[in-house]
């Protein structure tokens, strides 16, 4: 199982490795989302450790992100897969 931590709502969780982030966010934190496919930015949120532990970004990340001046160190929440370990993200 991997790990979630919301920095800003003191929070943690387990995922399945390798799950989609989405739901299990969505079930244990307050962050929002909009579209839930990429295209809104709404769940733009930062990745304060574990970023190795996460999936590449995908194609709509990867289109998306530039064009709202991301960080590197900024993601998706409704893309991303916790492939192992612990993550802590902050929004
Ligand atoms: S909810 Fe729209 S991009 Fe994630």
């Amino acid at each position: 199982m991997a790990k979630i931590t919301i920095k800003n709502e003191i929070v943690t969780f387990q995922v399945p490795d390798g799950e989609k982030a989405l739901e299990y966010i969505k079930k244990n934190s307050n962050m929002l989302f909009g579209c839930e496919q990429g295209y809104c930015g709404t769940c733009l949120c930062s990745v304060v450790s574990g970023m190795e532990n996460l999936s590449k970004k995908t194609d709509e990340e990867q289109a998306l992100l530039p064009r709202m001046n991301a960080n590197p160190n900024q993601r998706l929440g409704c893309q991303m897969r916790v492939i192992k370990g612990e993550v802590v993200l902050e929004y």
